[in-house]
């Protein structure tokens, strides 16, 4: 029996941001603390999604690299022998897996997503790729048969299509694929309650996001610590002068909590009983700068333990071994569909 698969990337298009920090990379350090040696855990590189909207070409290569480093300092274990790191574009069969793939997804399914619709209403020219990123992520989903898929809850319209896509090929082919866990299923797996969506401090009604300009609303874990805490401090709220947990009176709020709680690794519901009954602002954005600051120092001075000459030894050790595992996939599927005997 293979050990079930918890898969997870960051992209390399923009400098990583809290955001990211505490809605992917942490939940999977924490997995991998928690269950290692029951599962499979691979934490790859999108490079080729990094590409889908425009970036900085000429830092591209060292920022992905990079991007590993940012998983050890956060406390990912490289020398776990159950764990895989590797670059998406350096395993050949996720692009191959992705074409066929395409021709099992309508282009309806792919049009509706939020994401693509968010963004490509903010471009004149909205490239081919935007549309079918779901589809890439199928790919590097199904390549590996992966049960958990630790992602924000921006992702989860993507997961659900990924899980539509393997069932109904299996449906037309037999057992292809390992069907993702359902969406609830990831959630009480990681504990996230319903997922991790940490907010712009000063537009909280909006995500923080790399790839918006929004200094003051957004942490990049580049940020010099102190700079940080005082982006916490100076978080838009609001006047209703209570704490409570309410995404749509107190988008503000709501968002310190998740902080806390992400940070702390307690259950949201945990830290929001916590706060109950708490009326200062001043106290609740304290508690989560402090907790902000001490994070960030704590993860750039490991950053600076791990050089990127290590990490690209450590992504070409592992691409050499992953690389087989994709193909018998890709082969098997190619077969499926007539193209290989
Ligand atoms: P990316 O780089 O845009 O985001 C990386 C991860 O960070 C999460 N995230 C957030 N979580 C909480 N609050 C936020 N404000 C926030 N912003 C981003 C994202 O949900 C994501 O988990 N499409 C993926 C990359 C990818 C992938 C995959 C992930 C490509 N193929 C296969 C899992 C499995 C993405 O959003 O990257």
């Amino acid at each position: 029996m293979h050990k079930p698969v918890i898969l997870t990337g960051v992209r390399s298009n923009a400098e990583p941001t809290l955001g990211n920090y505490l809605g992917a990379i942490l939940p999977l350090v924490r997995l991998q603390a928690t269950h290692a040696g029951e599962y499979q855990i691979n934490a790859f590189l999108p490079d080729l999604h990094s590409i889908t909207t425009p970036t900085d070409y000429k830092q591209l290569y060292q920022s992905t690299i990079n991007n590993l480093r940012i998983y050890a300092a956060a406390g990912l274990k490289l020398d776990d022998p159950n764990t895989n790191v590797y670059r998406q574009s350096y395993i050949p069969a996720h692009s191959e897996l992705t074409w066929i793939l395409d021709c099992f997804i309508y282009y309806g399914e792919l049009a509706r997503m939020t994401q693509f619709k968010e963004k490509s209403a903010k471009q004149t020219s909205v490239s081919v790729s935007l549309l079918n990123y779901p589809a890439l992520m199928a790919a590097d989903i199904l390549l590996y048969d992966a049960s958990y898929v630790p992602v924000g809850e921006d992702q989860r319209q993507h997961l659900e299509l990924v899980r539509d896509i393997a069932i109904r090929m299996n449906n037309q082919f037999g057992e292809l694929f390992v069907v993702p866990e359902s969406w609830e299923n990831q959630m009480k797996f990681n504990g996230n309650g319903a997922g991790v969506r940490i907010r712009s401090l000063k537009h909280p009604s909006q995500k923080m996001s790399k790839s918006i300009a929004d200094p003051a609303g957004t942490i990049l874990l580049s940020d010099d610590p102190k700079e940080a805490k005082a982006k916490v401090l100076a978080a838009t709220t609001d006047s209703l002068g209570s704490i409570n947990l309410n995404y749509e009176t107190q988008p503000g709020v709501s968002n310190l909590l998740q902080i806390i709680a992400s940070i702390q690794n307690k259950p949201l519901n945990e830290v929001v009983s916590e706060w109950k009954g708490e009326s200062s602002y001043a106290k609740l954005k304290n508690a989560a700068a402090d907790l902000v600051e001490a994070t960030l120092s704590e993860f750039q001075a490991k950053l600076l333990q791990f050089s990127s000459e290590d990490a690209l030894d450590t992504l070409s050790k592992h691409e050499e071994a992953v690389r087989g595992i994709a193909e018998a996939k890709l082969n098997k599927v190619q077969s499926s569909v007539g193209i290989r005997p």
